[in-house]
């Protein structure tokens, strides 16, 4: 029993056992799970129709669908940011009319958002950032001393990396360096996102997120007032996005609170990731020591004008001398990442792909109807067995590892979408990469990382949300898990440090 219009040529409708509501119900309750269920039960579906309720929404879990999908124009993210930006990320009345109201002939605001992103490129704009997200890093891991801390670790992780980032982005006059109370704040709305899209009244229903969200736009727009946005330790991603704006002509409060955007896309999945790598790598004891061996390889140590020793890491060569590090990297984000790659079809759209089709080889073309919702979550693709094998629920560090194994590789490259695609893929990408994985390469030549008895630490579990890209570890586990960090014997005097590099950095 329908309650929509579906015509013969859209994809093939699941039906759900409790007719109507069935899937709602299971989305709602199951979250994460419900899609997971969906691909493992379903993998000769390259497609279907999602009966939801008096609506429908199109479920992509073929990946050559999927990269297909990603490059239509005509899927687009754009009403879900419209849709979003008011409740979700605050934006006021001026904003909203550029929304809402985009010229007919010429650009509109939105797409114009896109060209600041070439600083995130490889380039010097890039490198620029990476050395001074790295100078932090290299601070943070050096303050940890040769006997045992105990530290709140995800806390610490989270304020500390978020610091290094936002500094990276805004310079040092930045408002959470100012005042580091801002950081929970952050942490805050970005925890209660959901709530201020979903809840009425979201002063008063979500008063958590609401206020954090309200204290970083106040901050914000006291430091722009202030002029902070032009220091030369600014970033040119930060400068290129303030001046598109001054020619829309955005007043400066406008300016400061689409900035909470950029604030919270460049550490709310960065740090988790960072997060779970440490947890995995560290749960492993084999895995450290062989990270560990790859790692001498690559690290150069001299001393410094006081004799001290130093050991530099350079994050261009990870990609040519750390296929182990950079595979676990991948691997991790296998296991973790969480996205729905959302899109809306704004007009009637037909999507095949040469390798979806019949017996014959024979393509089959669906028809994608104008106003439905389309998913292509990850964990679909990054859990499929036929993709990548029976093994698919246990983590790999070495699954990445190039075996020459062309067409396996080729539809691993295909289902493997952390960061999203088309035009909307992540162009923080190159920065996360040399942020994360110049932590951890650090952490693991020079330091243990233990629970507080001195065991192996093990992977907490991760929470079930549908609104995070990267999933979280549990509230209770953010707040109350304990680790011992030291110095590794034999590194206690090591003074570490980054070189941002050149190279490519990409995944
Ligand atoms: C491991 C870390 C990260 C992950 C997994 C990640 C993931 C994603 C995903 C899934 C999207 C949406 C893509 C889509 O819908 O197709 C996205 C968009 C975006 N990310 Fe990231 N991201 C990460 C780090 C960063 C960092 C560090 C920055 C900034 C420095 C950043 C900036 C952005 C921006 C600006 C967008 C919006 C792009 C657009 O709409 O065109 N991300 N990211």
């Amino acid at each position: 029993m329908l309650l929509f219009r579906h015509d013969a040529q859209e994809p093939p409708i699941l039906s759900p056992r409790i007719p109507i509501i069935g899937h709602l119900i299971n989305m709602i309750c199951y979250k994460q799970d419900f899609y997971h269920q969906l691909g493992q039960h379903n993998p000769d579906l390259p497609i279907f129709t999602l009966p939801l309720g008096l609506g429908k929404m199109y479920i992509i879990t073929s990946p050559a669908l999927v990269q297909a999908a990603m490059r239509k124009k005509s899927l687009s993210f754009e009403p879900l940011t419209v849709a979003f930006a008011e409740r979700m990320v605050g934006f006021g009345p001026n904003i909203m009319d550029l929304m809402h109201h985009p010229p007919a002939n010429s650009e509109s605001w939105l797409n114009a958002q896109h060209k600041p992103y070439d600083m995130l490129a490889p380039g010097a704009a890039l490198n620029d950032m990476n050395a001074r997200v790295l100078n932090s890093v290299a601070d943070i891991i050096n303050s940890v001393g040769p006997e045992f801390e105990t530290k709140q670790f995800y806390i610490w992780l989270r304020n500390s990396f978020t610091r290094a980032t936002t500094g990276a982005l805004f310079g040092a006059q930045n408002p959470l360096t100012e005042d580091p109370k801002l950081n929970d704040s952050l942490w805050d709305y970005e925890g209660g996102q959901a709530d201020l899209l979903m809840k009425p009244f979201p002063s008063l229903t979500a008063r958590k997120p609401f206020q954090g969200r309200a204290a970083l736009q106040e901050a914000l727009r006291a430091y722009f007032r202030a002029g902070h946005d032009q220091d030369s330790d600014v970033s040119l991603v930060i400068k290129g996005r303030v001046e598109v704006n001054k020619k829309w002509g955005l007043p400066i409060d406008d300016i400061a609170d689409h900035e909470l955007g950029m604030l919270f896309v460049s550490v709310t999945n960065a740090i988790p990731t960072l997060f779970w790598m440490i947890f995995y790598v560290f749960h492993d004891s084999q895995l450290v020591a062989d990270l560990q061996n790859e790692l001498l390889g690559c690290v150069e140590e001299m001393e410094d004008s006081n004799g001290q020793r130093e050991c530099i890491f350079s994050v261009a060569k990870f990609s040519a001398e750390c296929p182990l590090l950079v595979s676990t990297y991948q691997e991790v984000m296998r296991m973790t990442n969480r996205q729905l790659g959302t899109r809306t079809v704004i007009e009637d759209t037909y999507l095949s792909h040469s390798s979806v089709g019949d017996a014959a080889g024979t393509p089959t073309t669906y028809l994608l109807k104008k106003g439905t919702h389309i998913q292509m979550p990850s964990i679909i693709t990054a859990y499929a067995p036929a993709t990548w094998g029976e093994d698919v629920h246990n983590f790999d560090p070495r699954r990445f590892i190039t075996t020459g194994e062309r067409e396996k590789e080729r539809q691993q490259n295909r289902a493997f979408n952390p960061f999203g695609g088309g035009k909307h893929l992540c162009p923080g990408r190159h920065f996360a990469y040399a942020e994360i994985l110049g932590a951890v390469a650090a952490l693991v030549l020079g330091f243990e990382i233990v629970t507080p008895e001195g065991g192996q630490v093990s992977v907490p579990p991760m929470n079930n949300s549908l609104v995070e890209a990267v999933g979280k570890p549990l509230s209770d586990v953010q707040q109350n898990l304990l680790v011992n960090i030291r110095r590794r014997p034999g590194w206690e005097g090591v003074k570490w440090r980054f070189v941002a590099g050149n190279g490519t950095t990409d995944t």
